[in-house]
């Protein structure tokens, strides 16, 4: 049996201060939203208390599938290394960015290399996607959809060269018949998001998971919960989306939470048992939400 959590979207704040000429960028439009807006959509004790949580049912494994800051400056990126060494060890805790840790030009290389030990696959000498980490009957495959774009816009892509390298890798670990995990930040499966915050490259990806399998896709990007199925090689794979881990409840949003996976069995007869825990209404702990076999 191996456990793995999933949480993802944390948007860490407070922010720090900010010069005005950081903000000469689409950071202006982050900065502005985040004052009027997210600030109280995104809090601190309730990622630390959601987090408790997760420590307490200690998972083998933590997978935070992106959104870790909000305008990625440097300042967040490293106050985010610092709360993901609290999260846990690099051989523990895998990293994948989301499109608020790319928001502007360079600030992706910025996140790779701070975030890097989380972000490297087994074999690799630095931070290359997407890379394979192989932790016994589950292998986890990091993938980057995330991108710095156009103001206003939150899409996710992913190149030729990683839609290729992710089918190679996927082949290979249905071979040596892992339970494969794909973490992405971006939803790759039908379902409501807005064009201008889509995948572009969704059918591209979905058509590597129909050609070669895959055992679970994990993402985030919507802060909302979801579970749809696609098509895979070795049968239909659950797709799953968590929301924001720093949403009180009363937002729009559904209210922080994070999955819990147990996978065991082996290919042909992979079984996966998923729980979520997160909050439903102020000031009550959090509890269980949800309990679903996903697979066998
Ligand atoms: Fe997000
Ligand atoms: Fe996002």
């Amino acid at each position: 049996m191996f456990t793995l959590a999933h949480l993802s979207d944390p948007h860490l704040g407070p922010l720090p201060r900010v010069a005005l000429n950081q903000l000469m960028s689409k950071r202006i439009l982050g900065y502005i939203n985040w004052h009027s807006n997210r600030q109280r959509v995104h809090r601190p004790e309730v990622v630390k208390d959601l987090i408790d949580n997760v420590h307490a049912a200690a998972p083998d494994h933590i997978a935070v599938t992106g959104d870790l800051v909000n305008l990625a400056l440097p300042e967040e990126i490293t106050a985010a290394r610092a709360w993901l060494d609290k999260l846990g060890d690099p051989e523990h805790v895998t990293v994948i960015p989301g499109n608020h840790d790319a928001y502007v030009p360079g600030a992706l290389t910025q996140t790779r290399y701070h975030w890097r030990p989380y972000m490297m696959g087994d074999s690799d000498a630095g931070v290359s996607f997407p890379f394979v980490r192989d932790r016994g009957l589950v292998a986890i495959v990091g993938v980057n959809s995330a991108k710095a774009t156009a103001p206003f816009r939150a899409t996710g892509h992913l190149s030729q060269r990683q839609l290729g390298e992710l089918r190679d890798r996927l082949r290979t670990l249905g071979e040596a018949k892992k339970f494969r995990v794909v973490l992405l930040h971006h939803p790759p499966a039908p379902q409501f998001v807005l064009k201008s915050a889509r995948l572009v490259e969704a059918d591209e990806f979905l058509e590597v998971i129909r050609d070669e399998g895959a055992e679970l896709v994990l993402h985030g990007h919507m802060h909302s919960g979801s579970l749809v199925y696609v098509e895979g090689k070795h049968g239909e794979v659950p797709v799953v989306g968590v929301p924001s881990a720093s949403n009180p409840p009363g937002n729009t949003h559904p209210a922080a939470a994070f999955n819990l996976y147990r996978i065991s069995g082996r290919q042909g007869a992979f079984r996966c048992h998923m729980t979520s825990v997160g909050y439903t209404e102020a000031n009550t702990p959090a509890r269980l939400i949800a309990d679903k076999q996903l697979l066998g």
